[in-house]
């Protein structure tokens, strides 16, 4: 079977590359010329784990173009695998590439193809492509299916070849068998494989990707409760995660969901339910809760600064959304460090990876390259991301070069313990604050006379 894998972003190239480790040949298709000009060389746009070596390890089995009509021709099953950014305006998807990549295929496919929508979108959205298919190629056979992607960045491989679960919207028994045949591999690993409608795989991409941003919104309030009262977060984390029905994951307490899904994907269930008359209220309180926490972030870090950041040099560790990818699209970074400038403190920052796509947009900002670099000087410090190479920090070290004593672990990678020996005001999430102790007096001298 050979599959064409149209779009490489995310998803598109992490799915094309995984399939073709499965053992099937794999042309993946963009419009972007350079992008695809390097893809052909051997570069990854991207920075994910383990992608480049899968990438080399099944070169005889992929092939990258920007021909869309001929890699559609050969391929059996074809996938569309482009953006749904949200539609400026009213929050909604824009399901234009979608749309558009559907007319396409429709002109190019051969009778019989398998047309996949990977893209997360919309309830209706495969039915539409039918029909786009059908009015563009009127007497071509075909079928339409919806399997939507789980996976995330920074773990996106392991996702993909080794998933909790795979869900399949089909229409047709055509459309299951091939499905069936291209998760083969799976069945090692008894993966269950969710045969659905094509609207129920639609709706559950979206509900997935809502409940677990709610799971954040919810621990968030919790650790602002546990911040009132005096309380600890992550025993209560661990306390209700220990319950098998509510899960110890997604409930670490943080500056708030980022990311090029969750943002976008809330607001676009929260828009199109609205539209169709069933409202998700807790969809749209989650995301209002979110975007209320991103906006706080500078206000917490000022407050632990003693109220005022003017004239003070803050190093900001971590601008990627989260650790493992140089992907920076709605970071709470790229909020909070505009604002922290306007409140008049100096930026020093630092990422493993992202710093190169966070300096355009974030001008007047000192790049280091590496986080003790960025310390040093510094009034305070921020850990905004938590990769592991911020998780063994010389705290004594930091300390000694730091000009002021102000530790703000957003991520809460550390023991309070940890750093209680050092003399940091230590602030956390949902956890009481720690404060150095203040330097003991110089003890007068006795002057014998
Ligand atoms: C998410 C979904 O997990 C994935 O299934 C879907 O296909 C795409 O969207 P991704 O955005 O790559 O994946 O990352 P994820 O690990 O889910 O984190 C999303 C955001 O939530 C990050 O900003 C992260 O820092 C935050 N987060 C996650 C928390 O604040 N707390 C948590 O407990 C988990």
């Amino acid at each position: 079977m050979r599959i064409t894998m149209i779009g490489t972003g995310y998803v598109g190239l992490v799915s094309g590359v995984c399939f073709s480790e499965f053992g099937f040949d794999v042309t993946c298709v963009d419009k972007d010329q350079a992008k695809i000009a390097a893809l052909q060389r051997g570069e990854v746009p991207i920075y994910e784990p383990g992608l480049a070596e899968l990438m080399v390890k099944n070169a005889d089995r992929l092939t990258f173009t920007t021909d869309l009509p001929g890699a559609v021709e050969n391929a059996d099953v074809i996938f569309i695998a482009v953006g749904t950014p949200t539609r400026r305006g009213d929050g909604e998807a824009d399901l234009s590439y979608v749309y558009a990549a559907a007319r396409e295929v429709g002109e190019a496919m051969r009778s019989g193809s398998v047309v996949v929508i990977k893209s997360t979108v919309v309830v209706g959205t495969c039915r539409e492509v039918r029909r786009i298919i059908e009015e563009t190629a009127p007497n071509k056979e075909f079928s339409v299916a919806s399997n939507p992607e789980f996976l995330r960045e920074g773990a996106a491989i392991e996702d993909f070849l080794r998933p909790d679960r795979v869900v399949v919207g089909v229409e047709d028994e055509r459309g299951e068998q091939v499905l069936k045949a291209l998760y083969r591999p799976l069945n090692l690993r008894q993966t269950p494989i969710v045969f659905t409608s094509l609207e129920n795989a639609e709706i559950t991409k979206y509900a997935a990707n809502a409940f677990l941003a709610m799971k954040i919104s919810f621990i968030n309030e919790i650790a602002d409760l546990c911040e009132t009262v005096g309380g600890n977060v992550q025993d209560i984390a661990r306390g209700i995660g220990l319950d098998n029905r509510i899960g110890p994951k997604f409930l670490h307490p943080g500056p708030g969901y980022g990311g090029s899904c969750f943002p976008k994907d809330t607001r676009a269930l929260a828009a199109t339910a609205r539209r169709l008359g069933s409202p998700i209220r807790l969809v749209e309180t989650t995301i209002a809760v979110n975007e209320e926490r991103m906006r706080s972030i500078p206000d917490r870090v000022i407050a632990a600064h003693g109220g005022s950041v003017e004239g003070k040099t803050i190093a900001v560790l971590g601008i990627a959304f989260k650790p493992n990818t140089d992907d920076i699209r709605e970071a709470p970074s790229l909020t909070a460090i505009p604002a922290l400038q306007a409140a008049g403190a100096t930026i020093r920052a630092h990422d493993p990876q992202a710093a190169e796509a966070a300096k355009p947009l974030l001008p007047d900002v000192t790049w280091c390259n590496s986080p003790y670099a960025a310390a040093e000087g510094a009034d305070g410090l921020v850990i905004m991301t938590e990769w592991n190479e911020y998780r063994a920090l010389n705290l004594a070290t930091l300390s000694r070069t730091m000009r002021g004593n102000v530790l703000i672990d957003l991520r809460n990678i550390y023991p309070p313990e940890e750093v209680a020996p050092h003399a940091f005001n230590y602030h956390s999430v949902g956890r009481k604050p720690h404060t150095a102790e203040p330097k003991s007096p110089a003890r007068p001298r006795l002057v014998s006379s």
